[in-house]
């Protein structure tokens, strides 16, 4: 029984070395120790000794057990420390390592000329107002003079969205709904999107306008004239050229159409101004009293002026920008340059 002992012990000391992990490791200690495992079977084997032998046999059982008990706890305290050396080791974070660069954004560069109109006409006195994208028929139409049938309403490729309701084709609409709200003197600046149906290099199905209305008793067109001039001169610079030219729009008249000398060109005449030298960048007029009539305004004793402009057009003219879709497509390397 001596000899057989002293083999288990050996046996097992040998596998607990060459073992290397805790789970074998683990399975040693289950094998030899655990309920059913070899030395524990040996130590139930002690009852049939002899009185004599039982006690020398017990002590060499336990001093083998003693033995193989703390091989096991200095080779799994091994195990578990080469574990967490290794995961220290792959976890490692190197912090002299260059920081990642967390990428700043820019303002869209319609936001930008949508800002910068409404400080210049802020300046001047005008309040920001707004109104809906879906819009019924008759703010968007039918109060601005555009009657059922009328041929003007061709000029605008309406997106219908149901028997009355429409996407809005300009932001005039919301200068019915603000003169339904505000009795006269009254001065806003309407920044918005709009939607026609149309889509090629200077056109997109959505775009942006900002809408201008001023009325007050005595309000003339030389009040329109000065109010647009000082307005370009201070978007485009104070020696652009501006001038007006007669046009037509069912909700204002006179109406006209205000061009900018070319800012590409300075007036000479080039491809974008196709050899004018100037560029129409928004049309006006004065308020039709047929509009004063729809929103119950005394068409007697007031008056005011009206215009309206798209953004993507200043913000191409004002960037040197060739295609409009590149304002829609969002590059990011087209939106880092502003
Ligand atoms: N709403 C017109 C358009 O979209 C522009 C305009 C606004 C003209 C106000 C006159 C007065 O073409």
């Amino acid at each position: 029984m001596r000899e057989q002992l002293e083999k288990l012990k050996n046996e097992t000391l040998t596998s607990i070395k060459s073992a290397g992990n805790v789970e074998l490791l683990q399975d040693i200690r289950v094998r030899m120790l655990g309920r059913k495992g070899e030395l524990t079977a040996l130590m139930k084997g002690l009852g049939a000794l002899s009185a004599d032998e039982r006690p020398i046999v017990g002590q060499l059982v336990n001093n083998v057990r003693d033995e193989i008990e703390s091989a096991l706890e200095a080779a799994l305290a091994a195990a578990r420390e080469q574990v967490k050396a290794e995961r220290l080791k792959s976890e490692r974070i190197d912090v002299t390592l260059p920081g990642r660069h967390a990428a700043s954004g820019s303002k869209h560069p319609v936001s930008l000329i949508i800002e910068e109109v409404c400080e210049i006409f802020a300046g001047l006195g005008f309040a920001v107002a707004e109104g809906p994208e879906i819009e019924h028929d008759w703010y968007n139409f039918e109060a601005l003079n555009f009657p059922p049938e009328h041929p003007a309403r061709d000029m605008q490729d309406t997106f219908f969205v149901e028997n009355n309701l429409l996407l809005r084709t300009h932001t005039s609409p919301v200068q019915i709904r603000t003169m339904l709200k505000q009795k006269p003197p009254l001065r806003i600046i309407a920044p918005g999107t709009v939607y026609r149906c149309d889509s090629d290099a200077t056109h997109s199905p959505m775009f942006h306008q900002i809408e201008g209305l001023m009325v007050d008793s005595g309000i003339t067109f030389g009040d329109l004239k000065g109010i647009l001039t000082v307005f370009t001169n201070q978007l485009f610079g104070q020696k652009t050229g501006v001038r007006l030219r007669p046009s037509f729009f069912p909700f204002t008249e006179p109406s006209a159409e205000v061009d900018i000398a070319c800012v590409i060109c300075g007036g000479k005449g080039c491809r974008v101004c196709k050899n004018s030298g100037w560029l129409e960048i928004l049309g006006a007029g004065m308020v039709d009293p047929e509009v004063y009539r729809h929103v119950n305004y005394d068409a007697e004793n007031i008056s005011g002026f009206a215009f309206g402009m798209g953004i993507e057009r200043i913000a191409m003219l004002k960037y040197g920008i060739n295609d409009m879709r590149l304002l829609f497509e969002n590059d990011v390397r087209f939106l880092r340059q502003f």
